[in-house]
C-alpha cells in the first residue's frame, strides 16, 4: 500500500495498491485512522461487485440500508444507488441525489460514521463532489459566532429535500409532509459536536437539513445566527470559491471514504445530462456519534 497526501488540496489522501482480497487488519486500521485525520481517503483502482463493495464497507464498520427503499440497489439493499441511467428501461436508484450541502443521515438520531462512494459511470465533463470540513470551518469562525454556536442546539429534518417517490404522484402534499414528520421527526444535536476519535469540535450544521437553532431549553434562536454560520462556512457560496470548499474529483476505479461526522458535502452535477452512476455504502463505526453527549 502506498499512501500519499493529495497535492494542492485542503484535505484527502490517496491509497494505491489496496486490495480487499489481501488487505490485513493493520492496513484497514491505517486507512481508518487516515479517514479520521485527513477526512477523505481515495482508494485507487478498485474493481468490486456490489457484494464486494459491501464487504469492503464492513471492514470499516456496520453497513446500514437507507431508510427509503427507492434508493436501494435491486440486488443488495445495503447499496444506495444514484443514477440517471435506466436499466432495461427501468429507473434504478434515484437521479441527481444530494445537490445541496448535507451530511448523510444528519436528520437521524445517529448519523453514519463513514460514507463510501464507488462511482460506476463517471461523466466526462464537470464531475466531483464538494466538501467542507466543519471542524476547520468552526476553528476559523470569528470568536463571537463560535461562542454563540457553542451554546446552541441544531434541529435537523429531511423535509426540505425529501424526494417524492413514484407512488407519491397524485398524493396530497399535506399528507406527504405529515408522513415525513411521522417517519423522520426533526432531531436535535448539539450545534457544535465533539468528534469521538479526534476530539475536534465540529460545527454540525448544513444548508440542506438544519432547519433551526435553539437554546438548551428549546427556545428558537432566530434565523440570523443559522444564516450567519452557514454563510461563514461557505454553504451559501454558489461560486464554490469559498476558502473552506474543497472540490474532490474522481475517476473510474476510485473509491472514496470520508468522515461523515466532520464533513458536509454537495454533489456537483453536470449541467448537460451525461450518464452518471454512483454506488454508496454507509457504515456506523464503534463510537457514539457525538462524544460530548
Ligand atoms: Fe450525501
Amino acid at each position: 500500500m502506498i499512501i500519499s497526501k493529495q497535492t494542492d488540496a485542503r484535505m484527502g489522501s490517496v491509497v494505491e495498491g489496496f486490495d480487499i482480497a489481501s488487505a490485513t487488519a493493520a492496513d484497514v486500521a491505517r486507512i481508518k485512522e487516515l479517514v479520521y485525520t485527513d477526512k477523505i481517503v481515495i482508494l485507487r483502482k478498485q474493481e468490486l461487485s456490489t457484494g464486494a463493495f459491501v464487504e469492503l464497507g464492513k471492514l470499516f464498520g456496520e453497513p446500514a440500508p437507507y431508510y427509503e427503499p427507492m434508493y436501494h440497489h435491486p440486488e443488495n439493499d445495503l447499496v444506495f444507488v444514484s443514477s440517471n441511467v435506466p436499466e432495461d428501461g427501468k429507473q434504478v436508484g434515484v437521479p441527481k441525489t444530494g445537490k445541496f450541502w448535507h451530511a448523510d443521515y444528519q436528520f437521524m438520531e445517529k448519523p453514519f460514521g463513514f460514507t463510501l462512494i464507488h462511482p460506476q459511470v463517471v461523466p466526462t465533463g464537470d464531475r466531483g463532489t464538494f466538501f467542507i470540513d466543519l471542524g476547520k470551518a468552526y476553528e476559523a469562525l470569528p470568536q463571537e459566532l463560535k461562542d454563540a454556536a457553542a451554546q446552541a442546539r441544531a434541529v435537523h429534518s429531511p423535509r426540505r429535500f425529501f424526494k417524492i417517490r413514484p407512488e407519491d404522484v397524485y398524493r396530497p402534499v399535506g399528507e406527504l409532509l405529515a408522513e415525513i414528520e411521522t417517519k423522520t421527526p426533526a432531531v436535535v444535536h448539539n450545534a457544535v459536536t465533539r468528534h469521538p476519535h479526534t476530539g475536534e469540535s465540529i460545527l454540525y450544521i448544513s444548508e440542506g437539513f438544519t432547519v433551526g437553532l435553539t437554546d438548551e431549553a428549546g427556545n428558537d434562536l432566530g434565523a440570523d445566527l443559522l444564516q450567519n454560520l452557514l454563510e461563514a462556512t461557505g454553504q451559501y457560496d454558489r461560486t464554490f470559491e469559498h476558502p473552506q470548499i474543497h472540490l474532490q474529483r474522481f475517476d473510474a476505479g476510485d473509491l472514496l471514504i470520508w468522515d461523515n461526522r466532520s464533513l458536509v458535502h454537495r454533489a456537483l452535477h453536470t449541467t448537460t445530462p451525461e450518464p452518471a452512476v454512483s454506488y454508496r455504502v454507509t457504515v456506523y463505526d464503534e463510537y457514539p456519534f457525538d462524544a460530548a453527549v
